[in-house]
């Protein structure tokens, strides 16, 4: 059979989505399987893998409105449909394209299969899917932990393509900028952009201004302005710590990945900021001074993400949550004791399960009667961030949606007495 253009990238895409949902690995490191392609396929590759993985539930009803066979969750004819269908749904790819790209992934009776499928609901017409469901767990959960509405503004935000938002170590470079480049400006230091590749801005050279999302920009903000010393544990790549550098506080970034902090050192070199870095597992730890203030900004599921990384939505499973807030109170617990009397510890993580967040900070306290939250002051955050009554700060989607909303985020300033 000659070979038609444009299979590489769909087998590219079918061995993405096969090791996130087979084998649980972010689309970032599946997206290596491409590596050998050209940019534009891979690029195609990994937009195709995207698509499908923002709308499985949606594109399995489809797929099983048209068969009476029961495809296995996991079988190669229901992956090349959700690619074919998530193509011509999110990417407008033609039908054409879409049936002759995928016919070549499947042989045999599957091959009849995946033809017969697409046939059926290409001519009944494709629906837009423009609020896609989540996965029906994560969607219980959330629904469970929040409201519905939150479920609802979720379906709506993963659709869509977020902004860029640009954090700035000045504030009047960042309204000089949004007014030169057409942004808008959320936040102090703070610019949005619609979505467009990062390599075509200006100033990314220079070092003017870093990639943030304005939910991950909100924790740094909490460490107050008077503080000498501040520890950055879990800083890499170091959005934050670029924040707490150009805020003039003395920081120490540590982490335990080498690669990651290797990124890190060239975020500050290419932004002129200083910190001195630290490469080491936070549990085996320990600084040979406390310090006046510490923010932990803690590994987490990340399903707060789940706009730019749709596939946390099936790597988060509840082991892996619990897994993940057992290690988040180890190092609540071990961050406590390297701070001052009087100093301040934010805590945060990029995640949308209460588990990681509120259950995290609440026997903290319990079992740490010298802490206590210290709610953000007047100024502190944004005008459009309420505080929870307890302190803390959530932030869920739904939040600035006509702005184009924000990661979900969890993030508390606990203060020590004494
Ligand atoms: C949420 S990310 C940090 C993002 C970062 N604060 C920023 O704003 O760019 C969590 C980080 O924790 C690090 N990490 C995970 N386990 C760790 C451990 N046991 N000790 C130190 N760092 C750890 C990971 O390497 C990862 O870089």
């Amino acid at each position: 059979m000659p070979s038609v253009e444009g299979v590489p990238a769909r087998k590219a895409a079918l061995q993405m989505l096969d090791a996130v949902l087979r084998r649980g690995q972010t689309l970032d490191s599946a997206g290596q399987s491409a590596r050998k392609l050209p940019p534009a396929d891979q690029g195609l590759a990994v937009a195709i893998a995207g698509e499908t993985l923002r709308r499985i539930p949606d594109l399995d009803a489809l797929i099983d409105s048209a068969t009476r066979q029961r495809l296995p969750d996991d079988s190669k004819p229901r992956m090349v449909l959700r690619l074919a269908l998530a193509q011509r749904i999110g990417l407008g790819t033609p039908e054409h394209a879409v049936v002759a790209t995928a016919l070549p992934l499947v042989d045999g009776g599957p091959r009849r299969l995946v033809h017969g499928v697409l046939g059926t609901l290409l001519r009944r017409g494709l629906p837009a899917i423009d609020a896609p469901r989540l996965p029906e767990a994560v969607e219980e959960r959330w629904r469970g932990a929040w409201d519905e509405e939150v479920v609802d503004a979720a379906r709506r935000q993963i659709a869509v393509k977020p902004a860029l938002d640009l954090s700035f170590a000045e504030e009047a470079e960042a309204s000089a900028y949004a007014d030169a480049n057409g942004g808008i400006s959320l936040a102090s230091r703070h610019v949005r952009l619609e979505s467009r590749p990062v390599a075509d801005l200006a100033g990314f050279g220079d070092g003017r201004w870093w990639v943030q999302d304005l939910a991950a920009s909100l924790p740094a903000r909490l460490i107050p302005d008077n503080t000498a010393t501040v520890l950055d544990l879990c800083a890499a790549p170091g959005g934050k710590t670029m924040q707490l550098a150009a805020a003039g506080h003395h920081v120490t970034a540590l982490d335990a990945s080498k690669s990651r902090l290797e990124r890190l050192r060239e975020n500050l070199d290419r932004t002129h900021l200083k910190a001195e870095l630290v490469t080491a597992d936070a549990p085996d730890w320990s600084p040979r001074q406390p310090f006046d203030a510490i923010l932990l900004d803690a590994p987490c599921s990340a399903t707060g993400t789940f706009r730019r990384h749709p596939e946390v939505l099936y790597r988060a499973r509840p082991p892996i949550i619990a897994q993940s807030s057992e290690l988040q109170s180890h190092l609540l617990d071990r961050a406590a004791q390297w701070l001052k009397p009087g100093g301040a510890l934010v805590y945060s993580v990029c995640s949308l399960e209460s588990q990681e967040g509120e259950a995290v900070i609440d026997p903290f306290l319990g079992q740490n009667p010298h802490f206590s939250i210290d709610p953000p002051r007047p100024g502190e955050l944004p005008d459009f961030v309420t505080p929870h009554e307890r302190g803390w700060v959530r932030i869920l989607p739904g939040l600035l949606e006509a702005e184009g909303g924000m990661d979900g985020f969890f993030m508390a300033r606990l203060v020590r007495s004494a």
